[in-house]
C-alpha cells in the first residue's frame, strides 16, 4: 500500500530540468550530483517522518547511482535521533537485528492508511522542512531542493551536523556523506581503532575502519577494531549561548569498510557498502552522551572481581616449570599476582583446546591449575579462531561434521596461521555457537581455566589469497587499509567468502571479533555459570557487552607507552571500559626504566596485564629490583582501590560511563581539559598523572580547580582556583595519583591476591570540599555472580556522604541491599579526612554513630594533624551493610 504522499511541483521540477542541463553540459567529473527530495510523509506518531528521494545526475564513477532512496527520521527517544537512509526498491545489507538490536520499523510502503498523517500539498513543499518532537533538544531540518540536512540543538541553536556543503553520493559500493563541523569549537574523540598521540582527534587525517591484524604498534593506521562513532565536545560559542562542554555523540552504524576524513571544518565518510544509519546522541555532556550510546547498543559486560587484579602473560613460556617459576618470582619478591596467562605455547602444534603434550601435558597443567586455585590465583588460556585442518583433530573433525566453517566456492575457505592451514568458523550460522560451545566444555574438562583470551580474530590470515573478478575483493573505492590503500583481502578472508545466510565476508568483515567474543561470553558463561572473563582483540560496535579488550601489540617504547592513554580512553568511549595496554610493551626489548614507569601507569589501566613477546627479553615484574618495589607500590594501591574499580564497573554495567575516563568528563566547562592525553581519571575524582619520557623525574600535571590530595602521600596537596599546570616531583619509584576534594573512596587493605584483599577491613577516604561536602559509593557483591546488580540478588550498594555542620563532621550512609554486605561481616575499621579546616586547631573530639558515643571505648584513636587539615579515626568497627550516622565533634 503506497502511501498518498505528494510530489514536488511543477515549478520545482523546471528548477530541477534547468540545474540538470547546467550540471550535464560539463564531463562528468563528481563522484555524484546528490539527491532531490520527491516526497515527506510524517508518521501520525509525530516521532518519525520518511522521506523519498532520487538522484539528480548520474554519474558512474565508482559505480552507477543507486537512482531512489528512502530516508527515515525518527525520535526513537527524547535524547536520539536516527537517520537512516537506504535503497527505496532493493534491500541491501545492513547489521541484523539479532546481532545488534535495535529499534525496528515497519518498511515505509507497507504503513497502514491511518498512521500516515500527509503533510504537504504540491504547492506548499518547502524549501527547509523541519522536524522534532517538543521534548527532544534535537531539531532535525531537510533541504527540499538538493537534499542535505542538518540538526541544530533547540536550546542553543548551535548547528551539530550539517550535509549541505557537499552531495549525497550512494552507490551499492561507494557511499559518501559529510558534515561542517565549526573547526574552532568542535574537539572530536573516537573513530578507532587507531593508535594516536593525541586523544583529541587531530585535524587533516583519513581514519580508516577496516580490522585488521595490524600491531598498535603502528600509529595511525586502522588495526583490529571499528567503532564508527564519536563524540563532539563544543568550547563555547561567542554569543555565549552554548556552555563549554556542550557534548553530542555521532554513530554511523554500519559493518562495511570506510575512510572517515577529518579537517576540523569537515567530517566526511566514504562507505564501500551496506546503509547510511545515523544516531544523532543529544548529551548534553560526556557522561550523558555514553549513557545515551550504551543504552542504544548496549551496556558493558560486568567482570569478574578477580580481573581487576594483576595479569601475567608472555608469549614464550616454555613449559608448565617456567609458569610455576615466574609465580614463585611473584609471590618471592611480594608482588601481586591474580592472573596467569599462556599464549599459544601450551598448545600442541598450535591446535586449539589442546596441550602440548611434552612441556605441558595435561595432568601437570591440571594440578597447575589447581594448585593456582587454591591460592585464590586464577588461569586465562588463549584461542585463535582457525581451526587446524587435521583428520586425527577432533575439534576439526566436529567442525566439518557440524558444517561450521566459512565458505568460499562451496567448501570451506582454506587460511594460513600458526598451526598451519586452518578453517574459520562461521560465527555468524547459529549452530557454531553450539560447535564452539561444546570444544570449550570439553577442553575445561581437561583444565579449568577462569577465562578465555580471542586473539587473532580481525580475521588474521597469514596469507592473502588470489582474488576473484568480482568487484568485492577489489572495489572500486579504495580504502587507506594500512596507510596504503592496500587490497581489503590482504591478509585476512577474502571478501568473496560466503557466511551462513548467503552474507559476504565483504559485509560482515567487520564483525567476526564481536561475534566471535558474543559466542564464546554465551559458551563461558553457560560451562562455568559464573560470570566470564572474555579479552578479545577485535571489536566492534557493542562489543564491550561482551568482552574486555587489549590494545594489541605496542611495543617497548616510550612512545607505546604514552599511546597507551589515548587506547584506553577511546575504548572506554566505544563502550569498552574494560581496556589495558601490555604493560612494559609487548616487542622489542623493554627497559628497566621503561618498564617501571610503565607498572607505574599501568597498575591504574582498569585491565593490568604484563605482556610480551617471545623474540624479547623477559619483563616480569621481579626480574629489577627497582622495578618490583615500583610494582608493589603502585599495585599497592591498585589493591588498596579495588572496590573503587569494581565500583566504577557497576558504574559502567548500569550507565555506560567509562571506568578510566577523560578529564573533560569531570571538568566540562574546563575547555583546557580537552587536549589532555598524558592523563586520565579513575571514577570522577581519582587523576592519574604519569611520568611518560625517559630520564624525568618531574611531571607537568594539568589540575583542574579545586583542591587534590596525593593518594600516595596526603599532605602532598595541590591547590588550585582554576585549571593550572602544576609541575609535580616524580622520583624514580613513583607515580602521582590524587584525588578530587569531594571524594570518598572506600578502600580495602593490600594483599598479594583479590581473594585476599576482600578480606581485609575497609578504609573511608573522605575528601571534603570547601564546603566540607564529599560524597561517594561502594558497590559489593560475591565479584562472580552471572549478572551484576540484578533484581533481587546478592549484592549491595553503600552510599557515602559528608557535610559540615558548624564543628562537627557529618558522615553518613544509605545502604541499598544491606543484607549481602552484612553478610560478608564487612567492617570499616578506618575513616580518614582530609580537607578540614580547623579553627583555630583541632580540640578534644567527641564520636558518636547513631546517637551513641564512642567517647569510651578504647579501641578507637584519634589523630589530628591541625597543619594538614587532616584527622585519622581508626580502631572502629562499623559493619558497612548498616546505615550509619557519625557525629566527629572537634
Ligand atoms: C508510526 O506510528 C505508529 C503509531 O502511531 C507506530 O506504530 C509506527 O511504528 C510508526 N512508524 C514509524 C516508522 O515510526
Ligand atoms: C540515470 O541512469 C538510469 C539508468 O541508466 C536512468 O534510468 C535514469 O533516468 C538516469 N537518471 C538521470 C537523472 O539521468
Ligand atoms: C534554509 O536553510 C538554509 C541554511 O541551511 C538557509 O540559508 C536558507 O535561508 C533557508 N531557506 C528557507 C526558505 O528557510
Ligand atoms: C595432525 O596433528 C597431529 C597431532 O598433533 C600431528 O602429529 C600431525 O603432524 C598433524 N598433521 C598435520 C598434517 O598437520
Ligand atoms: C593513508 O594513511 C596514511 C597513514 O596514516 C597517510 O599518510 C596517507 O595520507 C593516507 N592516505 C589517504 C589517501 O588518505
Ligand atoms: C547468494 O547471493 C548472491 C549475490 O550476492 C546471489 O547471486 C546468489 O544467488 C545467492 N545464493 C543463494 C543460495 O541465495
Ligand atoms: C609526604 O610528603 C611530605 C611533603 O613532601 C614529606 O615531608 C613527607 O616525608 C612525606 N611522607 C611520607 C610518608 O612519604
Ligand atoms: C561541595 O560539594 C557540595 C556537594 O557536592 C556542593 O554542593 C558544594 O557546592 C561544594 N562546595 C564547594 C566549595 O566546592
Ligand atoms: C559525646 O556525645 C554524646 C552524644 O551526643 C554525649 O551524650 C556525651 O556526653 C558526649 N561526651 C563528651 C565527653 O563530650
Amino acid at each position: 500500500m503506497i502511501p498518498k504522499a505528494y510530489h514536488l511541483s511543477l515549478l520545482f521540477f523546471f528548477s530541477f530540468l534547468c540545474l540538470f542541463f547546467t550540471l550535464s553540459r560539463g564531463d562528468e567529473k563528481e563522484v555524484g550530483y546528490g539527491y532531490k527530495v520527491k516526497s515527506i510523509t510524517k508518521n501520525s506518531s509525530g516521532k518519525s517522518l520518511t522521506a523519498t528521494l532520487g538522484v539528480i545526475k548520474n554519474s558512474s564513477i565508482y559505480g552507477p547511482d543507486i537512482q531512489n532512496l528512502n530516508l527515515l527520521a525518527s525520535f526513537e527517544t527524547n535524547d536520539r535521533l536516527r537517520i537512516r537512509i537506504t535503497d527505496a526498491d532493493k534491500q541491501r545489507w545492513e547489521i541484523p537485528q539479532d546481532i545488534i538490536p535495535r529499534q525496528a520499523y515497519l518498511p515505509h510502503r507497507s504503513l497502514p492508511e491511518n498512521n500516515v498523517f500527509i503533510h504537504y500539498s504540491n504547492q506548499a513543499f518547502p524549501k527547509n522542512y523541519s522536524f522534532s518532537i517538543p521534548e527532544s533538544d534535537l531539531i532535525l531540518t531537510i533541504h527540499t531542493t538538493s537534499f542535505s540536512f542538518y540538526i541544530t540543538r533547540r536550546s542553543t541553536g548551535d548547528i551539530l551536523f550539517d550535509t549541505s556543503t557537499t552531495s549525497l553520493v550512494f552507490k551499492d559500493q561507494y557511499i559518501q556523506v559529510s558534515s561542517s563541523l565549526p573547526a574552532d569549537r568542535s574537539s572530536l574523540y573516537g573513530l578507532g581503532e587507531h593508535t594516536k598521540s593525541t586523544f583529541r582527534l587531530k585535524p587533516d587525517q583519513t581514519l580508516t575502519l577496516w580490522n585488521a591484524d595490524i600491531g598498535s604498534v603502528n600509529p595511525d593506521l586502522n588495526l583490529y577494531g571499528s567503532h564508527p562513532f564519536y563524540m563532539d565536545v563544543r568550547s563555547p560559542s561567542l554569543d555565549g549561548k552554548v556552555p563549554a562542554g556542550t557534548t553530542h555523540g555521532v554513530l554511523l552504524l554500519n559493518s562495511n569498510g570506510m575512510d572517515i576524513i577529518y579537517q576540523g571544518s569537515q567530517i566526511a565518510y566514504k562507505v564501500i557498502g551496506g546503509i547510511l544509519d545515523f544516531y544523532f546522541l543529544a548529551g548534553p555532556s560526556p557522561t550523558s552522551v555514553m549513557q545515551q550510546y550504551t543504552g542504544l547498543i548496549g551496556l558493558p559486560a560486568p567482570m569478574p572481581y578477580w580481573s581487576f587484579g594483576f595479569h601475567q602473560c608472555r608469549y614464550g613460556y616454555k613449559n608448565v616449570a617456567d609458569l610455576e617459576g615466574v609465580i614463585a618470582g611473584y609471590a618471592k619478591a611480594g608482588i601481586p599476582l591474580e592472573v596467569m596467562w599462556t599464549d599459544i605455547d601450551h598448545m600442541d602444534a598450535y591446535k586449539d583446546f589442546t596441550l602440548d603434550p611434552v612441556n605441558f601435558p595435561a595432568d601437570k597443567m591440571k594440578s597447575f591449575v589447581d594448585q593456582l586455585h587454591s591460592k585464590g590465583q586464577k588461569y586465562v588460556l588463549i584461542l585463535d579462531p582457525g581451526i587446524s585442518i587435521n583428520n586425527t583433530y577432533a575439534t576439526y573433525i566436529r567442525g566439518m561434521q557440524a558444517d561450521v566453517f566459512i565458505k568460499r566456492n562451496g567448501s570451506p575457505y582454506l587460511g594460513k596461521v600458526w598451526p598451519g592451514p586452518v578453517y574459520f568458523p562461521d560465527f555468524l550460522k547459529p549452530s557454531v555457537a553450539t560447535y564452539w560451545q561444546g570444544e570449550i566444555a570439553e577442553f575445561r574438562k581437561i583444565i579449568p581455566f577462569d577465562g578465555l583470551w580471542i586473539d587473532m580474530n580481525e580475521i588474521s590470515n597469514f596469507i592473502s589469497s588470489a582474488p576473484s573478478p568480482s568487484t568485492l575483493d577489489d572495489p572500486p573505492y579504495k580504502i587507506n587499509n594500512s596507510g596504503n590503500q592496500r587490497p581489503i583481502n590482504e591478509k585476512t578472508v577474502p571478501a568473496t567468502s560466503i557466511h551462513f545466510g548467503n552474507v559476504t565476508e565483504y559485509n560482515v568483515h567487520n564483525l567476526y571479533g564481536f561475534l566471535e567474543s558474543k559466542a564464546t561470553n554465551t559458551a563461558l558463561s553457560k560451562v562455568i555459570k559464573k560470570r566470564p572473563f572474555i579479552l578479545s582483540r577485535s571489536t566492534f560496535v557493542g562489543s564491550g557487552k561482551y568482552t574486555a579488550h587489549w590494545t594489541g601489540d605496542n611495543a617497548a617504547t616510550w612512545d607505546d607507552l604514552q599511546y597507551s592513554i589515548p587506547s584506553i580512553l577511546n575504548s572506554g568511549l566505544f563502550g569498552i571500559p574494560m581496556v589495558g595496554a601490555d604493560i612494559c610493551g609487548f616487542s622489542r626489548d623493554t627497559t628497566e626504566e621503561l618498564c617501571r614507569r610503565w607498572i607505574q601507569l599501568g597498575a591504574f589501566y582498569p585491565f593490568a596485564r604484563d605482556h610480551s613477546d617471545k623474540f624479547t627479553i623477559r619483563q616480569e615484574l621481579y626480574l629489577w629490583d627497582s622495578v618490583a618495589e615500583s610494582a608493589k607500590k603502585s599495585l599497592g594501591l591498585r589493591y588498596r582501590l579495588l572496590p573503587y574499580f569494581y565500583t566504577l564497573m557497576n558504574e559502567a554495567h548500569t550507565k555506560g560511563v567509562p571506568i578510566a575516563r577523560p578529564l573533560f568528563f569531570s571538568f566540562p566547562e574546563d575547555v583546557q581539559t580537552y587536549s589532555i592525553s598524558s592523563q586520565f581519571l579513575l571514577g570522577k575524582g581519582v587523576m592519574v598523572s604519569p611520568v611518560l619520557k625517559q630520564g624525568e623525574v618531574s611531571v607537568d600535571a594539568y589540575f583542574p580547580a579545586g583542591t587534590w590530595f596525593n593518594l600516595f602521600n596526603f599532605s602532598k596537596s595541590v591547590s588550585v582556583k582554576s585549571g593550572s599546570y602544576i609541575n609535580l616531583d616524580a622520583p624514580p619509584d613513583s607515580i602521582n595519583v590524587h584525588v578530587r576534594e569531594g571524594n570518598i573512596l572506600a578502600m580495602q587493605g593490600e594483599a598479594s591476591t583479590t581473594e585476599l584483599a576482600r578480606k581485609t577491613a575497609f578504609h573511608l577516604l573522605v575528601a571534603v570540599n570547601n564546603s566540607g561536602n564529599a560524597n561517594g559509593e561502594v558497590f559489593l557483591d560475591d565479584g562472580e555472580e552471572l549478572e551484576m546488580g540484578k533484581d533481587g540478588g546478592n549484592w549491595s550498594l553503600v552510599k557515602f556522604s559528608s557535610e559540615l555542620l558548624g564543628d562537627e563532621v557529618k558522615i553518613k550512609s544509605e545502604v541499598v541491599n544491606g543484607k549481602f554486605a552484612v553478610g560478608q561481616k564487612w567492617i570499616i575499621e578506618k575513616i580518614s579526612f582530609l580537607g578540614l579546616k580547623p579553627e583555630p586547631m583541632f580540640k578534644e573530639y567527641n564520636l558518636t554513630v547513631i546517637g551513641t558515643s564512642l567517647y569510651n571505648d578504647s579501641k578507637i584513636k584519634v589523630t589530628f594533624d591541625a597543619k594538614e587539615g587532616t584527622a585519622e579515626v581508626t580502631g572502629l568497627s562499623l559493619v558497612i551493610g548498616h546505615e550509619m550516622d557519625l557525629n566527629f565533634h572537634v
